[in-house]
């Protein structure tokens, strides 16, 4: 077996790993035990680099190494899973002669990956759509936050229920209401802060978590809406924090246009309902278009109801009767809805798939490469 040179044994002192060019590819080092042992770098997942992970004692004290992206774990001395998995990252065999580190040109061990593929997400895997040229699915998100045992009168909520229900006597529509506050969802942890490919679709805490709540808005959203109304409150002047926390998980659905020019999205139309006892619909209207016009939604004309009553309206105890009573909600909620209804049957006979995306991509970055990097 051929060996290759890789790195002088200074720098790897003991208790440390890092990855190294071997040849053609790469290989992650590691200094524990008094034992230099390589793996192949690339995670079996993503491909996340093993060099720059994370060493833990897991098994009866045998060391691991936990991929930097996702977490997914290596015996660093013999490539394996942890018990109860099949995966098996490939060994090099490595050789210390003169003060240099060598491994062998061939893994001694190969790799073996096993499927993980969970059942429970096949549907947002391929895709699955429950829109069809006919269907008039009307998904309402109500971002609003509450105690659930001290329920409160919600005035973005309720002009949320009323325009489903006219949806559903006016139209024939199915709706369906989704409260953010009962999904249990981890808010996004960035994945894509450290590589582009660790965000993924379906979303990388979905595929770690097929519970997490946002599973069921991911359904809702891509496969199921063919209308989405969004009701948000305003909280010091934005939307609510609920409202983000969901926005960042959408980042799986964006990022799927900047990484691979695939859009999730197609023929959907969105509008909003934006209420709080104090100012700034318009801001917070042109944040909720910026957004959903990047995800692939459309908008039909006016298409957001804004209520406050001003800056100095703090006798709250009486906007919620006074919402309750403007002849302007009743009118506007189903005036949104007949918008959205109308471009909504416009919409459907758009070809989706002659759509272009004229956003950012990955393969345009201006960036340094990382061959480039080196040369530097
Ligand atoms: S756990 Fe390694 S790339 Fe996902």
């Amino acid at each position: 077996m051929k060996f290759i040179a890789v790195l002088p044994l200074s720098e790897l002192p003991p208790g440390s790993h890092r990855t190294v060019k071997a040849g053609r590819g790469s290989v992650a080092l590691f200094n524990y035990n008094g034992t230099i042992t390589a793996l192949e770098h690339a995670c079996l997942h993503k491909g996340g680099d093993l060099g720059e992970g994370f060493i833990q004692r897991l098994d009866r004290g045998a060391l691991y190494v936990a991929c930097p992206w996702h977490g997914w774990q290596y015996n660093i001395a013999d490539g394996r899973a942890p018990e109860g998995y099949l995966d098996r990252q490939a060994v090099f065999e490595v050789r210390v002669e003169d003060g240099m580190i060598l491994v062998s040109e061939k893994p001694v061990v190969s790799t073996f990956r096993a499927v993980h593929e969970d059942e429970r997400l096949a549907d947002l895997r391929n895709l699955d759509y429950h829109t069809t040229p006919d269907s008039l699915h009307v998904l309402g998100i109500s971002a609003t936050n509450m105690n659930r045992s001290l329920p409160r009168p919600s005035t973005s909520e309720t002009a949320l229920q009323a325009a489903l229900d006219f949806a559903a006597s006016e139209y024939g529509a199915e709706t369906r209401m989704i409260r953010l506050r009962d999904l249990e969802f981890r808010h996004c942890e960035g994945y894509y802060s450290r590589h582009e490919e660790a965000c993924t679709w379906p979303c990388s805490i979905t595929s770690m978590n097929p519970d997490d709540g946002m599973s069921e808005l991911y359904r809702a959203l891509v496969l199921w809406a063919d209308v989405v109304l969004l009701a948000t409150p305003i909280r010091w002047g934005n939307a609510s924090s609920l409202y983000y926390k969901m926005a960042e998980r959408l980042n799986t659905v964006q990022n799927q246009i900047t990484l691979h020019d695939r859009v999730l999205i197609r023929n959907k139309v969105v509008s909003f309902i934006i209420t709080g006892g104090q100012d700034n619909v318009q801001g917070v209207a042109g944040q909720l278009n910026a957004f959903f016009s990047d995800l692939g939604f459309v908008f039909p004309p006016f298409n957001y109801l804004g209520w406050s009553r001003g800056w100095i309206a703090e006798d709250m105890q009486h906007n919620v009767s006074r919402f309750m009573k403007s002849r302007y909600v009743k009118r506007s909620v189903k005036e949104l809805v007949t918008n959205a209804v109308q471009l909504l049957r416009q919409v459907k006979r758009i070809d989706s798939s002659r759509m272009q995306t004229p956003k950012p991509k990955i393969s345009e970055a201006g960036g340094l490469t990382e061959q480039d990097a080196d040369l530097i």
